[in-house]
């Protein structure tokens, strides 16, 4: 029978699956004369301009991975089917079950389900090591081979398609599967290595119960659990489950990142002890042993790599993440440098009569230009008020002008619980907060203009405006701090900063 060949040179033989983005073949590479996998995009995919050269690139990235939890890409290319060039992927066969299919004969024993968990976690420290986020670890995308070793399949898939989403809808969100979704994932904002450290949560669950952690009718209500509701324990479903497995999923799944697991290598730490605690037996291989197999010795994952940061590392580490300097232009850092320019326009304008304000508004002005270089988020949260308070005092929303009249309190307390709320999403979202700052300085100060008069008005703006300084300040270092004691490094996404 004849099959087709991509490329002159990988043969498909026999469709292995199929998924949401493709169909995977078992081929034959008859330059090198092995077995491989070769996985071809859809269509749909594919009719997306952009989108080769993305997946081109992913691929490239994944194929610097050599890990023998990580199933390695070989290659990458495009063949001319009806006139369109379909991508394919070509990687190392691997021969076994997904453990989607494993899970099919229901839950794993625990020592079976901590050892899938603990090599998913090392093929993860491995690649996060080298700033690739899987973003899309499920059972299907794992496979175990006949020898027990856990494969990682797909890095590099998810990334380009949800740069893809990014580009298309505007949002990072719609990309992976809905059980394993994190929550920053769903909300479409920044992902990173703790992204993955929660789907590994996921994955742990349910090879533990049997079951996901979030199930639903629709995946829009598996979502809203992953965002708003708590994880019932693992041990509720699964009695006589130790406690310290319990703890270890019920970590990885928190919805604040920095509340999850620091790295990959700490998860694992943590589960090879309770483990240990609760004395676990080592698993067995899955799903049957061959221990007399070679390629059990041959696939066997190398001894750990020694821990990427000693303290003094860490140490130097966190001061250079201090002092990072973000000069990626972006529209919330043109937001901040409009504010900084309009703050230096109106410290020269005299429309103020207040005598310290020219100087106020001149410093967070240039405050701001400098602050920008570091934080979008702060440089908009000093440069806008300035010209925010400019704005109130010219217009005319003030009491005096109009009176104790019911409508226009309504108004003014409405801005404040607008400008409320606009100073809690900035404050909690370094990445894309300073929108948020800027508008607070607008509502919140329109507000407070409206019942104060002159002179509290004045020692109100100064208050807000050194307390969102240094709440702000204090929490960027925060950030900055935590980010850098995790070894791994964050997706390189287009960063708003
Ligand atoms: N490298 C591989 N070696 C052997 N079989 C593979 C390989 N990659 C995938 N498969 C098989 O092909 C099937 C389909 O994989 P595919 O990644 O297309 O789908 P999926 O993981 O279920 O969904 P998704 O598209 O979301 O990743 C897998 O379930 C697995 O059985
Ligand atoms: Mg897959």
């Amino acid at each position: 029978m004849e099959h087709r060949t991509l490329g002159q040179r990988y043969e498909l033989v026999e469709q292995l699956g199929q998924g949401g983005m493709g169909t995977v073949h078992r081929a034959v590479d008859h330059r090198l004369r092995r077995t491989v996998a070769v996985k071809t995009l859809s269509a749909e995919l594919v009719r997306q301009p952009q989108f080769l050269a993305r997946f081109q690139r992913e691929a490239h990235a994944a194929a610097a991975l050599n890990h023998p939890g990580v199933a390695t890409v070989y290659d990458v290319g495009e063949d001319a089917v009806d006139g369109f060039a379909v991508p394919y992927l070509v990687m190392e066969y691997v021969e076994g079950r997904t453990l989607a299919q494993v899970l099919g004969d229901g839950p794993l024993p625990t020592e079976q389900a901590v050892d899938a968990a603990g090599q998913v976690l090392e093929a993860l420290r491995h690649s996060h090591g080298h700033g690739i986020v899987h973003r899309d670890i499920k059972p299907a995308n794992v496979m175990f081979t006949r020898a027990g070793i856990a494969k990682v399949l797909d890095f590099g898939i998810a990334k380009a398609l949800s740069e893809m989403a990014t580009r298309l809808t505007g949002t990072g969100v719609a990309v992976g599967t809905p059980a394993y979704l994190a929550p920053e994932q769903i909300e479409g904002r920044d992902t990173d290595h703790r992204t993955d450290l929660y789907a590994v949560g996921c994955l742990l669950y349910e090879l533990l119960t049997g079951r996901p952690p979030y199930t639903g009718e629709s995946p829009f209500s598996v979502m809203h659990q992953h965002l708003a509701q708590e994880p019932v324990p693992p041990s509720r479903l699964r009695p006589g489950l130790p406690p310290g497995v319990d703890a270890v999923v019920l970590r990885a799944l928190h919805k604040r990142r920095e509340d999850r697991f620091a790295d990959a290598a700490e998860m694992k730490a943590e589960l090879d002890r309770v483990a240990e605690y609760a004395q676990i037996p080592t698993a067995p291989a899955m799903p049957t042993p061959t221990a007399m197999d070679p390629r059990a010795q041959a696939d066997r994952p190398e001894p750990a790599e020694a821990p990427r940061h000693d303290r003094a590392a860490r140490r130097s580490d966190g001061i250079r993440s201090l002092g990072r300097v973000v000069f990626q232009p972006t529209p919330e850092g043109m937001v901040a440098l409009l504010g900084s320019t309009l703050a230096v326009v109106v410290s020269r304008s005299e429309m103020i009569a207040t005598e310290h304000f020219p100087l106020v508004a001149l410093l967070s002005g240039l405050a701001g230009c400098v602050l920008l270089l570091w934080s979008a988020r702060l440089a908009c949260a000093v440069a806008w008020a300035p010209v925010a308070e400019a704005v109130a005092v010219w217009s005319e929303f003030s009491r005096a002008n109009m009176g104790w009249e019911t409508r226009y309190v309504v108004i003014a307390l409405l801005l404040g619980l607008v400008a409320g709320a606009c100073l809690t999403a900035g404050y909690r979202d370094e990445r894309t907060g300073g929108f948020a700052l800027m508008s607070f300085w607008f509502t919140g100060l329109t507000s407070v203009w409206y019942f104060l008069d002159d002179l509290r008005k004045i020692g109100v703006f100064y208050v807000l405006l050194l307390g969102v300084c240094l709440a702000l300040g204090a929490q960027t270092l925060k950030t900055r701090l935590a980010d850098s004691r995790s070894p791994a490094v964050s997706a390189p996404e287009p960063a708003a900063r």
